[in-house]
């Protein structure tokens, strides 16, 4: 990471006199790494901001007067080089999601110096992201995201606290009709291989894991965005149903080819998010993705005839989308990649192989949405990472399932 020579600047706005001393004492230890500055308001953090470059600008969401996002938005423009990190408690990861542009990452005030120290890594390749003007330009026109239905948000809050109960994820689950049976239809999949069909919802939960329903409630969430007819016109149902299955297959071909039982849960997480980003460019540019998925040339693959229209594709935009919202590296990096894994330099089987594959493997089976070319499998990447015997294999196992 290069953000500046050292010493870095950096400044911490926290109305909350005892919690600024707390970090002030965590992050004691990288005093030589950094010149820190404090604030107690925006105000004063604005004051701080005019006199020295921040590098790397971390508040707290709740301020006395205008609030850390109100803050971020002045950075944004002012100073757009400093990145923006907000320090957050899972109640307030809602007003997080529908804002994607404000910031750069989100941590904890309680993670300890060597997670601060991650989090500014991640900011940073955020950040440079939202460097691409195209990228920028896409993202400012997601309004969508904040029509998602206040039910989504609330789940989103309670998946994001580790200590939640169990309990409590599957009541509110519960209530949703639509939502249990996706979970339901998901868990008792012939992927997961399972005795016993899975009829309760809270059982549901404890197999998947919370990180998983998370990501599948984002899923539904943002799947719920459309009209009839817009679902219609764009297919959303295959849509939907490819983005089930490629997590699904990316959750067993990871099992047959790694070990970590970690890296099949991030590569559920991944297929079922990589795409994400398409379903969020349909839901807010209609004009666009008229031209881009209906009447462009059906011969040209989707991400092509984004980057043609938009100078940027949906991997491009899922990736930082992903970024903001803190999913790990790993899935990040599927969603990113998912149509050309050879760029992102990695030398082994791992979440983008699994991702990579599933997608293609699932747009053989359905040939496919809008009747548009699917992505085809890069022959090279999987040979340099010694994975290239293996696809037979797993498209026979999977091709089995589907
Ligand atoms: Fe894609």
């Amino acid at each position: 990471m290069a953000i500046a020579p050292e010493p870095k600047n950096l400044l911490v706005v926290d109305g909350d006199e005892r919690a600024l001393r707390r970090t002030h004492e965590m992050l004691r230890a990288h005093s030589g790494a950094w010149d820190m500055f404090f604030a107690r308001t925006a105000d004063e953090a604005l004051r701080v901001l005019a006199r020295h470059r921040m590098d790397v600008v971390v508040a707290d969401m709740y301020l006395p007067e205008r609030d850390g996002l109100a803050l971020f938005d002045i950075v944004r423009q002012k100073y757009p080089n400093s990145l923006r990190i907000m320090f957050c408690a899972s109640t307030e990861r809602d007003a997080i999601l529908k804002t994607p542009m404000l910031l750069d990452q989100t941590i904890s005030k309680h993670c300890g110096p060597k997670r601060f120290q991650k989090a500014i890594e991640r900011a940073a390749v955020v950040h440079r992201r939202l460097a691409d003007p195209n990228l920028a330009a896409v993202v400012a026109r997601f309004e969508a995201m904040s029509t998602v239905h206040e039910h989504y948000f609330e789940l989103q809050r309670l998946l994001s606290w580790p200590e939640t109960p169990l309990d409590q994820v599957a009541a509110v689950i519960a209530r949703d009709v639509t939502l249990t049976a996706k979970i339901l239809q998901v868990v008792n999949s012939a992927f997961f291989g399972l005795p016993h069909h899975i009829e309760s919802v809270r059982h549901a939960v404890a197999y998947l894991g919370m990180r998983t329903v998370r990501a599948l409630v984002l899923v539904a969430g943002v799947f719920s965005l459309f009209t009839r007819k817009q679902a219609e016109t764009f297919a959303i149902h295959e849509l939907y149903a490819h983005s089930i299955a490629v997590g699904l297959l990316a959750g067993a071909i990871a099992r047959m080819a790694a070990p970590e039982p970690a890296l099949a849960d991030h590569a559920v997480i991944a297929g079922l998010l990589y795409d994400i980003a398409k379903v969020l460019i349909i839901a807010n540019l209609p004009e666009e993705s008229e031209a881009i998925y209906l009447r462009s040339d059906a011969r040209l693959p989707a991400h092509l005839a984004e980057r043609d229209r938009l100078g940027v594709n949906h991997a491009e935009v899922g990736g930082y989308l992903l970024g903001v919202w803190g999913f790990s590296d790993a899935v990040v990096d599927a969603a990113s990649f998912h149509h050309a894994p050879s760029q992102a330099a990695q030398d082994r089987f791992s979440v983008l192989t699994a991702v990579h594959v599933a997608d293609v493997l699932d747009n053989e089976q359905r040939r496919q949405i809008a009747g548009r070319a699917g992505p085809t499998l890069e022959q090279a990447y999987l040979h340099s990472i010694g994975c290239s015997e293996q696809v037979d294999r797993w498209r026979a196992a999977v091709g089995a399932e589907v």
